[in-house]
């Protein structure tokens, strides 16, 4: 890491106990990472080790699963708009999931043309909202009122259905109450004749990122609550899914930053360091939220909260002063944090900001300006760095 301005770094340890506590809390499910959280190699390797399937959004997500060796039952592959060749690719390699009813029928013809049969998931857009009585119009998945306007499918069938309606909650009671409606709805399917042998409950599970503003989400709590409820719905599917990806990177990763200069304008002190929205974009477009009167309200995955991180200045200094700290591109808004307090930093100080694993290096600006791009370190649970 000895050469390197700016990169993030992230430890093996945090996430396999991340999945342990997963794991405790929902026992009996399986894991399929969110990949586009983080599709990091090593943490891909990590999970996959651990059993984790994969949660693809693109077909690029299903190429880099089946790179990792994953079988099409531990892929599942769900995003809008996919094209003919996103379906052709991954119908023999994941179980692709129809975000409409015209990609149905797409999917049932592409299936033809490659003659074979395959199972396949929908994905519903439930009648209720995570903590309301109300559906709402949406690009993701089939209304559930339409579900009576299939078309007649001949080379696919229908065996799982997925859901997934909001990200970052911390309200234990909020999720399970989401969890049972869902499960609900899946009896209700089978009730009126769909085959359902796996329910995908999406994600939902938060992380803190304001420790003054947030509390952590209550896992013994939600832990019982989903032991009772897959009791409850045990006539519905035995096989039930989770895809959880900031609850087991968020907080296994920091970026840091070397201080390229330091300046005062006008009676302000600025630190100016590399890697700002071309390194992690996050923090600056929370500033940029709060610009706007955007303040504490999400815009997942780019905004969860005003103040996404904690910041530290990696050295022994225990004086403070306010300083703006800036990236180094040709935009008054790359800002990482204006008139915060902090030990006194100097030139060549790294700054660590945290909650960096998640929605941070692959959102960020990284082709911006030509800069070098922000490298990324994995730290074993052995202590080795690996690039
Ligand atoms: C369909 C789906 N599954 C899983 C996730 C992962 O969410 P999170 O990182 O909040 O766990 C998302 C995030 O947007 C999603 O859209």
């Amino acid at each position: 890491m000895q050469n390197a301005d700016a990169y993030y770094l992230y430890d093996e340890a945090v996430i396999l106990e991340n999945l342990r506590v997963l794991t405790q809390t929902f026992p009996n499910f399986r894991f399929f990472y969110s990949a586009k959280t983080n599709p990091n190699p090593h943490i891909l390797k990590t999970l996959i080790k651990n059993d984790c399937g994969i949660d693809a959004a693109s077909s690029g997500e299903v190429r880099l699963a089946v790179k990792h060796g994953l079988t099409p039952d531990k892929i599942s592959y769900s995003a809008p708009g996919k094209t003919d060749e996103d379906i052709r690719y991954s119908l023999p390699r994941s179980r692709v999931v129809a975000d409409s009813l015209g990609e149905l029928s797409r999917i049932d013809r592409i299936a033809g043309e490659l003659g074979e049969k395959f199972e396949i998931g929908i994905r519903i857009n439930p009648p209720f909202g995570m903590d309301s009585i109300f559906g709402v119009s949406s690009q993701f998945g089939i209304d559930y009122e339409s579900l009576g306007e299939m078309p007649n499918l001949s080379n696919v069938s229908i065996t799982s259905i997925h859901t997934h309606i909001q990200s970052q909650n911390l309200g234990w009671e909020t999720l399970a109450g989401y969890y049972e409606n869902v499960l609900s709805l899946a009896r209700e399917m089978k009730k009126a004749g769909f085959t359902i042998e796996t329910v995908n409950l999406g994600s939902g599970c938060g992380i803190v990122y304001d420790d003054e503003m947030q509390s952590p989400l209550d896992m013994e709590s939600l832990g019982s609550a989903v032991r009772k409820l897959t009791e409850k719905y045990a006539d519905v599917s035995r096989d039930l899914i989770i895809e959880p990806g900031r609850y087991i990177v968020g907080k296994a990763g920091v970026f840091r930053t070397r201080i390229l200069d330091k300046k005062v304008s006008r009676g302000k002190t600025y630190l100016i360091a590399s890697g700002g929205m071309n390194g992690f974009l996050r923090p600056a477009i929370a500033n940029i939220a709060k610009l706007y009167g955007h303040v504490n309200r999400g815009a997942e995955p780019l905004i969860s909260c005003g103040n996404p991180c904690k910041i530290t200045v990696l050295n022994d200094l225990e004086d403070t002063e306010t300083v703006t700290i800036t990236g180094n591109l040709c935009s008054g808004f790359d800002v990482f944090a204006r008139d915060i307090s902090l030990p006194k930093a100097e030139v060549g100080d790294f700054i660590e900001f945290s909650n960096a694993g998640s929605y941070a290096c692959t959102l960020s600006l990284r082709e911006f300006a030509s800069q070098p791009k922000v490298r990324e370190f994995f730290r074993t649970v052995d202590g080795e760095v690996l690039e």
